[in-house]
């Protein structure tokens, strides 16, 4: 058999699983959410959400990933052989492929703003003429969904150029060059006349806001933003070699992740303050609302836009190909199909799930599944449910099925790294019971 690939280094690990964490929702959620429910003191109870919840499922996947040197449904059959399990495996690589479906459209509309930027278009139109655009290009049949091909196409291509060539060189070289441009912007958002007010909207703490719902927002965002219950970080895992420490992999990316998402805030909410608007989230808040705030700016907008634009364009990118690695691991390792061939199925498969997304803002829109068109069903359901139930499943598979003396010997590299061990007691009960209930809690309440 062809020997597996391995990630080069740790940090192209912690690049490669940062690249898959740093995406839409630390862009356009987090620092919506942080603001509308308490500043700082909504960071402090995200901080003990992911100390709590997503860490250990973080580390729960860690572990069946390296512990198998497989892909999800090979994990399951080497850990747990024969036994119902196998359904966690199928469905850990049915969900990435579902998500890339929506994913992949907002991908394409990132592209298209890209490019609009990079065309000088919003310092050349009146800020006022920019209202209503974003409704309007996306209902268009035709232009969003070649632009959802296209970045799903330079998705596959870099993924089939393997774990090291593709998806290794391409987070290494842009993961920092995403943070630069980041702060870049924060600096120049925060230095802007009437700024001081979104840096306010941000982190001053107001614990008269910190309610069950606010706690609740905060699981769901660090669940949704470190990629958990879709397989990605068992797969992600399954790259990494025997010497590497989870313990140090899950927390650099955690914290890589946070990081982004309060600098991603600094660099938005600031200019939204400045501009004299009210801040929204979603789609809205980057395709709507910050091109009239480029075009409000003058000539130095053009610079900003083209520099923003890369960024989202840059983070979707890279949280895209860690979906469709999923998908590959499972074909070419199950399925016995070239990487090639595995790529160009994935692409055709969630490019035609992708297009019925894409088209229900327009031609489709009269479609409905439950209440919701087709891209908002997706969304919802991939969210509230598929990556919930994956998310469980793996900790409980980690903290039950599994023999604790196992996931022992993978945590502390069989005992070797004293940190791991004083910390595997904690982290051992946290697995077992503290994140199971955490995120039984949060599919309940999503689903209610
Ligand atoms: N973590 C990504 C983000 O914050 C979203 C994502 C979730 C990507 C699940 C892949 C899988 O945008």
């Amino acid at each position: 058999m062809k020997e597996r690939e391995n990630f080069g280094s740790r940090t192209a690990v912690i690049m490669a699983m940062a690249g898959s964490a740093i995406g839409l929702g630390n862009i356009w959620r987090f620092p919506y959410l942080v603001g509308q429910d308490g500043g700082a003191a909504f960071i402090l109870v995200y901080i003990a959400a992911t100390l709590v919840l997503s860490l250990p499922i973080f580390f729960a996947e860690s572990i069946i990933g390296r512990r198998s040197h497989a892909n999800c449904r090979g994990a399951m059959e080497r850990l747990a052989p024969g036994t119902k399990w196998r359904w966690l495996g199928l469905l850990a690589v049915f969900t990435p492929m579902f998500i890339v479906s929506y994913y992949g459209v907002v991908g394409g509309w990132s592209l298209e703003y890209f490019i609009q930027a990079c065309s000088l278009k919003f310092v050349h139109t009146a800020p006022e003429d920019l209202t209503g655009t974003f409704g309007e290009f996306i209902a268009r049949p035709w232009a969003p969904v070649a632009f959802h091909l296209l970045f799903l196409l330079v998705t596959v291509v870099i993924v089939a150029f393997g774990v090291r060539s593709g998806i290794e060189r391409v987070s290494k070289a842009g993961l920092p060059v995403l943070f630069v441009l980041i702060v870049v912007l924060a600096i120049y958002s925060v230095s802007l006349p009437g700024a001081q007010k979104g840096v306010e909207y941000l982190l001053k703490p107001d614990w008269s806001k910190l309610t069950p719902t606010t706690c609740i927002d905060a699981l769901g965002q660090s669940f949704f933003s470190l990629s958990l219950g879709v397989g990605i970080i068992i797969t992600y895992s399954s790259y990494v070699s025997k010497e590497e420490n989870l313990l140090v992999s899950g927390v650099g990316t955690a914290v890589s992740d946070l990081v982004f998402a309060l600098l991603a805030g600094l660099a938005i909410m600031p200019a939204v303050f400045a501009a004299g608007i009210e801040p929204g989230s979603g789609p809205g808040l980057i395709f709507d609302t910050l091109p009239f705030i480029f075009a409000k700016m003058g000539g130095i907008g053009a610079a900003v836009a083209i520099l923003f634009f890369f960024t989202v364009l840059f983070a979707a990118l890279t949280s895209c190909m860690s979906l469709v690695e999923v998908g590959v691991a499972y074909l070419t390792e199950e399925r016995h199909m070239s990487r090639g061939w595995s790529c160009a199925l994935i692409f055709v498969l969630t490019g035609a799930a992708g297009t019925l997304c894409s088209l229900s803002f327009g031609p489709l829109s009269q479609v409905h599944l439950s209440g919701q068109g087709i891209f908002d069903f997706a969304d919802s359901f991939a969210s509230n449910v598929l990556m919930t139930l994956g998310g469980l499943l793996c900790v409980v598979f980690a903290g039950w099925q599994m023999k604790r003396s196992d996931v022992f010997d993978e945590f502390t590299n069989g005992g070797t790294k004293t940190l791991n061990v004083k910390c595997f007691r904690a982290a051992y009960f946290l697995i077992r019971y503290v994140a199971p209930l955490g995120v039984a809690v949060l599919m309940l309440t999503n689903l209610l």
